[in-house]
């Protein structure tokens, strides 16, 4: 017989049951999280191979951080993108648009512009992209300069997402020309603000960061929410 054996931890007492109204409210979010985390998930799983199909220059895990986004605001709402090329980042944000009503305003002349892109006349390429991938419903294309299509621009915007032309004279022109027309806590976000493209990041540390709040990145994306007042 063992004589030196400690004694057992004493038992905690399991907690009094809830009454039957608050286990009723407690079943009820446990099954809408249940249903509101795999979906999401369900969805990026079923986008990414169709995003990942298409050429373009997000990087380690931008496309993700583009989708999340998109699926984080309340519908209806209008995400702005100024240089799509192909279509990469389009598809990453309508990704995360799909069963609701939310839409992607695509704006690029198709046709390169600036001494930072060589490639000329990818509009079709760009089409078949987003058809292709199943996201035409979430994407609406206005093809133009983007100083151009801004003249004509009314609607709210609940995303911006800017990555266009990245000398800085065309960049602030885009952020000026659009950042009026963000609502109060809309997202905006800059793609390749590092020292690779001194005019994006020379914007962002001028102009554009403390005019936010929630700022962060996702590597060269940076990121933040336009100030309530
Ligand atoms: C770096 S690429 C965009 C990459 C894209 N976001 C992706 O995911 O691959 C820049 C794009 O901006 C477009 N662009 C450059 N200057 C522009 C301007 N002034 N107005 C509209 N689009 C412009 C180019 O045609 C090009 O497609």
């Amino acid at each position: 017989m063992l004589t030196n054996t400690p004694p057992p931890p004493a038992a905690t007492p399991l907690p009094p049951t809830p009454p039957l109204p608050r286990r009723i409210k407690l079943r009820l979010q446990r099954a809408y999280l249940d249903w509101k985390g795999p979906r999401r998930e369900r969805q990026w799983l079923y986008s990414w191979p169709f995003i990942n199909s298409v050429e373009g220059w997000m990087t380690l895990g931008q496309e993700r951080w583009l989708f999340e986004a998109a699926y984080s605001l309340a519908s209806p709402a209008n995400i702005v993108e100024i240089g799509s090329f192909k279509g990469r980042s389009t598809v990453a944000l309508a990704s995360g648009c799909r069963g609701r009503r939310k839409r992607v305003f695509s704006i690029d002349t198709f046709d390169g512009g600036g001494w930072d892109l060589d490639q000329r006349d990818f509009f079709a390429e760009f089409s078949e992209n987003v058809k292709r991938c199943r996201v035409s419903q979430h994407v609406t294309v206005l093809r133009g300069k983007s100083t151009d299509v801004a003249s004509g621009w009314s609607r709210p915007i609940h995303m911006l997402f800017i990555d266009g032309c990245h000398e800085y004279e065309a960049a602030k022109a885009d952020f000026d020309c659009y950042f009026p027309h963000v609502v109060p806590g809309g997202i905006v976000a800059f793609h390749d603000v590092n020292e690779d493209w001194p005019g994006v990041l020379r914007l962002w540390n001028e102009t554009v960061r403390d005019r936010l709040v929630d700022v962060g990145d996702c590597h060269s994306l940076a990121h933040g929410r336009k100030r309530k007042r």
